[in-house]
Order: C-alpha cells, then structure tokens, then sequence
C-alpha cells in the first residue's frame, strides 16, 4: 500500500488532512514528509496500525487524542480524553490579552498574576504566562501563574503541560468550583471545596496583594435548550463538563461573576470567551454584574463575536 493509495480512500471522506497527519504520527514524520512522499510504499505492520486508527478517526474521534499533541499559539500542549481540545478560536482570547497588555505602562518590576479558571490543558494560563515573558520581559521571579479546574483529571494534564513548558516553580494548580479553591468567596455561593490537588494553603494570595491580577477563562458554554452547536463527534468524545453549562450555556459564567462581585477583588484585566451566538446574552450577563468594568468584544478569525475582554 503507498501513500497515495490511502490518500485517495480518506479523500473519499474528506478526511484527507486527519489521513496526512495520522500517516506522519505512526511515521515519526511531519505532514510535509507524507505530502512529498506520496509514492512512498507503506510498511505492512504501519498499515494496520493506520486502519485501526483510521476506525475511531472515521467515527470521529479527535486525532490530537491519538498524537496526545495539539499546537496552540504556537506551542505544542499535551492533550488526552481528560480535556477538551485547545481550538484555535481561544488563541484569539490569548491574543486580546496580549494586545491589552500593551497597552499598559508595565514597570520591570511589575509582578503578574494570571489566573486561568477552567484551564482545562491550560492551553491559556501557560500561553498568556509565557508570551508575557517573551514578548514582554516580564521576569519569571514577578510571574504566578494558577490553573483551576473543577475535573482533577483535567489538572493532571494542565500538570504535564506546566512541567513540560518549565513554569512548576511559578504555578499552582487547583482543584474546585470556579475562583472558589482560589480566592474566598461568599459561603452562601459556593461552598468550601473538599478536594485540593496540591498541599498549597487553601485559600490563595490573590488577595490583598499589589499584583496585576489577569483573569482568563474559556468556561463551558453550551446549552442544553438554547445555543446547543455542538457538533456530535465533539459530544460523543470531548469531555461533557468541558462543554455544557445548564438550559442556557452560560450558567457557570453566571456563578463566576455572582464569585467575582462577592470576592470584591479587582481584577486588571478580564477575557472570557464564549460561544459563536451568545454575544447579547453574555453583554447582558456583564452590564448586570460587572458594571463598574469597561469591556468591548472581539471577533475570531472567521468574524464572529467570540469572547470579552474587559
Ligand atoms: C471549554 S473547557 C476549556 C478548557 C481550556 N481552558 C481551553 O480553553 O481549552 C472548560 C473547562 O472548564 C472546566 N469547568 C467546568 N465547570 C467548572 C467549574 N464549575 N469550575 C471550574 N472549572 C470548570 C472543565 O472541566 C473544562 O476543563
């Protein structure tokens, strides 16, 4: 069997991208390798492995399950079945912080804290931590970084990414209820978290301190009822508290606000990204509970309003 061959068959069902880059992966190959090696004849043992694969991909399993790879802002993030996917549409949010921290008179000294909540891989935490190191200068020492999640499996994997980006030593990771397991918040909204992934003390040192505080997140946002554009295969395979958020989508957003008003901390910078059509339902969220903030909207590269930045 060449490459060609099976080329022509996952053209069939117009899967011929996932084909080029699941060659590559059981190749040890790049995807420019298999697109200028289309003659090249395909080891028996390589083939079969392939047609396995083939099966789940043809089911529309995610093929970064299969590398356990996929490239965010430019880096490449462990992913497995404990988290969502990291989708190109969230780099934008990375790129709204981005852009927002130039705008900022930002001191050599200026220590940072960005605080990824739901940061499932933590595609975004370590991405905007890291850019603000290299395009920024901001030195490591002036750096925290802390990933929340409410799945302890999905901290497992923001774990492997925190050590293989090289941030252990700037980063907690924390398990619970939204800014719950990282800031206090009032008793009657959230109650306290049992479990705690790391020995670090419960409650964090968001508080009361001069840090610029950056808060990201990228919640769940599908409804139940209303803006359910979930494609099957992304249901069937990606984890569901990834993905939905009560009737509406926006449930756990509503909660993180009812946190952030009842935390009464101030937040420098805020950017949350939401889902393709909920653009009024979350400008309704925000006037009603964080008032006080300027915010303005941004589009993701096919123009649709994605996300917040406030
Ligand atoms: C849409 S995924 C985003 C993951 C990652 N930030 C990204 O952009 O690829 C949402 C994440 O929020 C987490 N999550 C859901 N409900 C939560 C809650 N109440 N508190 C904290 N995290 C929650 C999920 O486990 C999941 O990892």
């Amino acid at each position: 069997m060449k490459i060609s061959d099976i080329l022509t068959l996952a053209k069939k069902q117009n899967k011929i991208l996932e084909a080029e880059l699941l060659l590559g992966f059981l190749l040890n190959q790049n995807r420019v390798f298999v697109f200028a090696n289309h003659g090249l004849e395909i080891d028996e043992n390589i083939y079969k492995k392939f047609q396995k694969l083939w099966l789940k991909i043809s089911d529309n399993y995610p093929l970064a399950y299969i590398t356990k790879l996929k490239e965010f802002y430019g880096r490449e993030f462990y992913v497995d079945e404990r988290v969502l996917i990291p989708r190109p549409e969230t780099e934008c949010l990375v790129e709204e912080v981005m852009k927002a921290m130039g705008c900022q008179l930002l001191a050599v000294s200026q220590k940072v804290k960005v605080i990824d909540i739901g940061a499932g891989s933590g595609c975004i935490g370590i991405s905007v931590a890291l850019e603000l190191m290299e395009k920024f200068g901001i030195k490591k020492e002036n750096l925290k970084v802390i990933l929340s999640d409410i799945s302890r499996e999905a901290l497992e994997v923001a774990k492997i990414n925190v050590d293989k980006f090289g941030l252990k030593d700037i980063t907690k990771i924390r398990e619970g209820d939204l800014l719950s397991p990282v800031m206090t918040v009032c008793s009657s909204v959230i109650p306290a978290e049992a479990g705690i992934l790391d020995p670090y003390e419960r409650k964090d040192s968001c508080e009361n301190r001069n840090d610029m505080k950056i808060l990201v997140a990228n919640l769940p946002y599908i409804g139940s009822k209303k803006y359910n554009f979930v494609q099957n295969g992304v249901k069937k395979h990606e984890p569901g508290l990834a993905l939905f958020s009560g009737d509406d989508g926006l449930d756990s957003y509503r909660k993180l606000f009812e946190q952030i008003k009842c935390s009464k901390i101030k937040f420098n910078l805020m950017a949350y990204e939401f889902g393709d059509s909920q653009k009024e339902a979350f400008e309704a969220l925000i006037k009603v509970n964080l008032s006080e903030c300027q915010f303005s909207f941004y589009k993701d590269l096919a123009g649709l309003w994605r996300g917040v930045i406030a």
